[in-house]
């Protein structure tokens, strides 16, 4: 296992969960032959903690951002300090931003206006975006074919949408985000979904501490499950899990423009 190279896309290491054992679980996670890892923000406080953190580790990298259910009240003051905080040369990408109707904590329209600002300052800043889409997948593609066009990349995070929403997702040159919910039991549209995908334009998360893949579902997840992950999606595509650890890298390494 250890000669896998796996990168962990999506992993919030900078929440209290993780700060009583976060060096533990960080070497855990290179153990199990993670490379790579990502911790995206959901406000400003975590887009600040997760700098911090990844100017600590060389093989952490940030993405700094306001997530729709922190979007309440998003304004001109919110857009400057992200703008600030995006020139760290630990940061490599904007969010992560988006929709979530499943919560829905904020209201509709408010989260569609921080989602179309901050996407018009990753094209400002030419930075790639990392998108969280919960049951707002029709509307979310459709803010996307506006306001999407022009950015260096984007990854629709933890997908969740349908055969369609893939196709459409493609057909604007998206990445797709895999994790823990592939191993679920009933997880069959997630699973045909993975195995239609191109191999090329998936990359993979364990979106801890959240979402934490069999047999661990259900309690703290951590990047060094991000194995689990590739191990499923290669005994869908019936390649050996290594060579999906390097391709989903080397997709991440280009999504993120990292080498
Ligand atoms: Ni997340």
């Amino acid at each position: 296992m250890s000669d896998w190279q796996l990168f962990d896309t999506h992993c919030h290491l900078d929440v209290p969960a993780f700060d009583d054992d976060r060096d533990a679980v960080l070497a855990r996670a290179r153990a199990a032959g993670v490379v790579r890892l990502l911790n995206p923000a959901y406000d400003l406080a975590s887009s600040r903690r997760a700098i911090a953190l990844a100017e600590a580790h060389a093989d952490l990298v940030a993405a700094v951002g306001i997530h729709p259910n922190d979007a309440a009240g998003f304004g001109e003051s919110h857009l400057a300090e992200l703008r600030a905080l995006a020139s760290a040369p630990s940061v490599v990408a904007i969010g992560e931003i988006g929709l979530d109707y499943h919560w829905q904590i904020v209201p509709r329209e408010e989260q569609a206006r921080a989602f179309v600002a901050q996407l018009g300052l990753a094209r400002e800043l030419d930075l790639p975006v990392i998108v969280h889409c919960r049951e707002a997948y029709d509307d979310a593609l459709e803010l996307l074919r506006d306001h999407g066009r022009g950015l260096p990349g984007l990854v629709m995070h933890a997908f969740s949408g349908r055969m369609e929403h893939l196709r459409a997702a493609l057909a604007l040159g998206f990445y797709i985000g895999i994790g823990g919910p592939v191993t679920y039991p009933n997880a069959h549209a997630l699973r045909a979904v993975v195995e239609a995908a191109p191999l090329d334009r998936i990359v993979i998360e364990t979106d801890s501490p959240y979402l934490a893949p069999q047999p661990h579902r259900g309690r703290r997840n951590e990047p060094a499950y991000v194995a689990t992950v590739a191990q499923k999606i290669a005994e869908l595509r019936g390649r050996s899990a290594s060579d999906i650890a390097r391709i989903t890298t080397d997709n991440g390494r280009r999504l993120f423009r990292l080498n």
